[in-house]
């Protein structure tokens, strides 16, 4: 499991599963094969805070202020957040004093959120916490998740749920990771046990027509390099955005949902990999010391599925202090604090956490002016 970090004495129980990918012929979405039950990832150990960085925090203070102008201006409004987290997007809908709800069962990150006045109920949203809300609440005039519904395997209960709890004019607004900006990027370390589905538009929209809802809006979001904001509403209630129709047209002149295409992705990502263990494996045999940068839950895609172990890369170095000490799941490589990297530098610096390339080449600049290179791998393996 990604976020899995084990202590050196635990490795003898670690929990494994197969970390697969197939795509319905039916529907064409894309999921994970096999999924881990969701009381294993998410529980009162849960440590993924959405509040972690100011991009997030402006994101979702402005995604609070479209729905308290463009949704919730009847009387009495309320609105239910599936996965609030901390309370990053409804701490601004209670700050307006708009009635709200969120649900997650990770009671660490919902302790922040009940800080800031977020009213929380600690459980998995499904068919049937759905109708107790709203048997107690009435029905909501907007649901809302991010980054969480593409977590959810039983989407079926989801939707079920969504129904029963959504007023009839009342709108149901996910954004997660897009297949296309994984597919087109390469980034396979976007798959791992937490993301259960990728989305893409052709296949929310089968999804939704299945379940009674017609999709109205998709549009892109910056967030975590690309992703897309979907909006279901009743079947017939709500003019659909021609944004909608763009995007189906755009997926289908790239066969998006084309098995080949999948299967082509699948080959690119298999090079990546061959890729990285001759450079690794190259490096080794020139006795040149590489170290991994950053430990996000991507890194144990990436080292798992190349066969990437300590004799490649003895050490990855992270500054989140709940890693350190602790192993990556899986390939088991030692985390350490960032100051282990100076401690000398390594000749290359495998850069695990790409996303953050910018902020961390900068705090690092010491290691490249002595000479230091960064591998990284997505698109392509480069050395620079
Ligand atoms: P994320 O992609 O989920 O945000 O995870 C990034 C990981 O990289 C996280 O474990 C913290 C780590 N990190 C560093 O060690 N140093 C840094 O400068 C940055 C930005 C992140």
């Amino acid at each position: 499991m990604a976020n899995g970090f084990l202590l050196p004495s635990e490795t003898a129980d670690e929990f494994h599963f197969r970390l697969a990918v197939g795509s319905c012929d039916r529907c064409s979405l894309v999921q994970l094969v096999d999924e881990v039950p969701a009381e294993m990832r998410y529980h009162g150990e849960y440590r993924y805070h959405a509040s972690g960085s100011d991009g997030h925090r402006r994101h979702f203070a402005d995604v609070a202020t479209q729905f308290l102008e463009d949704e919730l201006t009847e009387r009495d409004p309320f609105l239910v957040e599936i996965g609030c987290n901390d309370g990053v997007m409804l701490s601004t809908i209670a700050r307006a004093g708009v009635r709200h709800l969120g649900v997650d069962p990770a009671t660490t990150v919902t302790r922040v959120a009940r800080e800031k006045g977020v009213s929380v109920r600690n459980t998995f949203f499904d068919e049937t916490s759905a109708a107790e809300i709203h048997e107690e609440n009435g029905p909501a005039d907007v649901v809302f998740g991010a980054n969480t519904i593409s977590h959810i395997g039983g989407i079926g209960s989801v939707l079920r749920g969504v129904r029963t709890l959504l007023s009839p004019d009342g709108v149901f607004v996910f954004e997660e990771p897009y297949l296309g900006t994984i597919v087109e990027g390469l980034a396979f370390d976007q798959i791992y046990d937490e993301h259960v589905l990728y989305f893409s538009v052709t296949s929310v929209q089968v999804m939704a027509e299945l379940f009674g809802f017609d999709l109205v809006d998709a549009r892109r979001t910056p967030l975590h390099g690309g992703q897309i904001r979907y909006t279901l509403a009743r079947r017939g209630t709500r003019a659909v955005r021609s944004r909608v129709a763009d995007l189906l047209a755009e997926e289908h002149a790239r066969g998006l949902s084309r098995p080949d295409t999948l299967a082509s992705f699948g080959q690119a990502v298999g090079r990546i990999r061959d890729d990285l263990r001759t450079l690794l494996g190259d490096l080794r045999a020139e006795g040149r010391t590489v170290v991994g940068y950053g430990a996000p839950g991507k890194c144990a895609t990436v080292t798992n599925y190349c066969g990437i172990g300590t004799d490649l890369v003895p050490f990855v170095c992270d500054s989140t202090p709940a890693k350190q000490g602790r192993l990556v799941p899986g390939s088991h490589l030692p985390v350490r604090p960032p100051e282990a990297f100076a401690d000398p530098f390594p000749d290359h610096a495998l850069l695990f956490a790409w996303n953050h390339a910018e902020e961390i080449m900068r705090r690092e600049r010491d290691f490249t002016r002595a000479g230091g290179r960064w591998i990284t791998y997505v698109p392509e393996v480069r050395v620079s």
